[in-house]
């Protein structure tokens, strides 16, 4: 058994070498061109964003058959699920980022990448006005045959008062950066304020408001991070820290069945994390969160030292802009393009695309899970709209009229063969904490809904297997292992 064992070890270290040297090597690309060995025009799609749904895209897509670019203001994708357990530092920032340029160099053909924000969509003249992210503002337009808008959202306020401000969000890197810096500055001044005065306790209070898995994930892994961790450096103190959730509706994660959302709340109350339901937020300054009972009617204050806001998604400035352009007969939902079975923006057939969380289809819901599969289908029916072209092409040069009818034929099938999108939703996991998820999924028609321990190792296997590249997979089990042996920093 010793013998197999290092035999088996040293074939997994060699094969693990090997992918991870090809995956930073990557082979050489074929240039992009404006025209194909048989003289047909080489078609122009643009991406708009570098999240799920458009790196998915790219990944599936044949760059052979386009000239691709990417536009982005953020030039790596993010894995989101994992976004949760960095401002604590159970997993690193680096660890879940895989950088555009690197995922564009794997694809067949050479792909831009522009590092800007996409401001404006003209539908009719197809193109896109792009601004450069930095110092200087430098802005072009890009000509597009398709667009592919995946932008995703920005988070949503509602409006209320002083939200902006004085809270914090938990959408990219930046904001995981700000809520950890919070949360140590907070510390470390209530460190200097005598225990009874309401301005300690005031500055150890959390608050995150939204108890969707968003809000509950993060609440989860601060009340790990102080417990396992501050708790051996700061004892005194990190017994005084208080951690809420405010949420308006009855539960928090209510994706989830009624069992594993009991399941939740139990492990969070006994935790110690505060769980205000039924209490929506009205207005925030600096120091206060006043939110009104649903029961009663009565406002509440809350103080808090740090606010997390994390009540879900609104579109961002450029998908409202091409909403407005076609009009509210065409784009008639506030929560995002609206879009057919078949992924074309609504008002702009044929020529736009919307993915991810920046498009609206009823039934589908802003999940990683729906932009990634959709993200993968556009790719298909980018290949059959290739050929397609093909034969288009083919039929302007040649007299022979059974030739011509018998492609058309071909064009007729192709055009039927693009499927409508067909969502197969695998299910929600969530990190509860104290080493704990909740699964509520389905895989080749078994479905399984659990909680507790065995289930925060599916997850944790889950979301290895689902990191974009074996870098990201190296890493985030490496993090997980320093967290394991040695625990979280303390520090920035
Ligand atoms: P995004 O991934 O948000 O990407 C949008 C891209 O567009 C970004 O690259 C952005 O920089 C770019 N962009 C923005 N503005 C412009 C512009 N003007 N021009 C060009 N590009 C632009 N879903 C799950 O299924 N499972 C999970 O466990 C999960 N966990 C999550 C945890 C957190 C903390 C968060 C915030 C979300 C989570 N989600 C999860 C939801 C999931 O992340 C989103 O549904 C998913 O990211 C949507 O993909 P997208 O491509 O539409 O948008
Ligand atoms: P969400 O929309 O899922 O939840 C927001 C919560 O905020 C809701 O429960 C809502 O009732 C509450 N809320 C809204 N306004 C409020 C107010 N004024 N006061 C108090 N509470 C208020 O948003 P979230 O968690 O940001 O998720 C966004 C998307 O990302 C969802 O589709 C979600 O499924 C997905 N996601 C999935 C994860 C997973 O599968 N583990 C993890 C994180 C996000």
């Amino acid at each position: 058994i010793f013998k197999y064992g290092l035999i088996g070890s040293f074939l997994g270290i060699v094969y693990v070498s090997y992918a991870l040297y090809r995956e930073s090597n990557p082979r050489k690309q074929t240039p992009q061109s404006a025209t194909f060995e048989n003289g047909s025009k080489r078609k122009t799609i643009v991406i708009l964003g570098s999240g799920w749904g458009s790196i998915s895209l790219l990944k599936s897509l044949d760059t052979s058959q386009y000239n691709v670019i990417v536009v982005s203001p953020r030039n790596y994708f993010l894995f989101t699920p994992l976004l949760p357990s960095t401002p604590v530092g159970t997993v690193e920032l680096k660890s879940i980022i895989e950088p555009v340029r690197s995922i564009a160099r794997r694809s067949a053909s050479e792909v831009t990448y522009f590092e800007a924000d996409a401001l404006a969509v003209d539908p009719t003249k197809k193109t896109v006005h792009i601004k450069s992210v930095g110092e200087k503002d430098y802005e072009t337009d890009l000509s597009f045959d398709y667009l592919v808008v995946g932008v995703g959202a920005q988070p949503t306020t509602f409006n209320i008062p002083g939200v902006d401000k004085y809270s914090s969000f938990l959408k990219e890197i930046s904001d995981a950066q700000d809520i950890r810096l919070k949360v140590m500055n907070s510390i470390e001044q209530a460190a200097l304020l005598e225990q009874d005065d309401p301005e300690r306790a005031r500055l150890l209070s959390f608050v995150v408001v939204g108890g969707g898995p968003t809000g509950a994930e993060f609440a989860a892994e601060l009340r790990d991070y102080v417990d396992q961790d501050l708790s051996k450096w700061m004892p005194s103190i990190s017994k005084e820290i208080k951690i809420s959730i405010v949420e308006a509706t009855p539960h928090i994660l209510s994706m989830f069945p009624q069992n594993l959302i009991d399941y939740s709340q139990d492990l969070f109350t006994k935790g110690g994390i505060d769980l205000r339901l039924k209490t929506a937020v009205k207005k925030v300054d600096e120091t206060t969160i006043y939110a009104e009972n649903r029961d009663t009617k009565e406002m509440e204050s809350i103080p808090y030292g740090v606010l997390v806001w994390a009540t879900g998604n609104a579109p961002r400035p450029v998908a409202k802009n091409l909403m407005e352009q076609l009009g509210p007969e065409k784009q008639n939902s506030r929560r995002g393009l609206v879009i057919n079975d078949k992924m074309e923006l609504v008002g702009a057939e044929g020529s736009i695309y919307a993915i991810g969380d920046c498009a609206f289809y009823p039934g589908l819901f802003p999940t990683a899970q729906v932009a990634h599969q959709e993200g993968d289908y556009l790719a298909t029916v980018f290949e059959k709209l290739h050929k397609i072209d093909q034969l288009k092409f083919a039929n302007e040069s040649i007299n022979d009229a059974n030739k011509i009818k018998s492609n058309n034929t071909k064009i007729d099938k192709l055009y039927k063969k693009i499927d409508k999108f067909h969502y197969h939703h695998y299910g929600s996991l969530a990190y509860i904490g104290n080493e704990q998820a909740i699964a509520d999924v389905t895989v080749n028609g078994y479905s399984f809904k659990g909680a507790g321990a065995m289930t925060f190792l599916f997850w944790k296997s889950a979301y290895l297997g689902m990191c974009i590249s074996l870098r990201n997979k190296f890493l985030v089990a490496m993090d997980w292992c320093k967290v394991y042996f040695i625990g979280r920093d303390s520090s920035i």
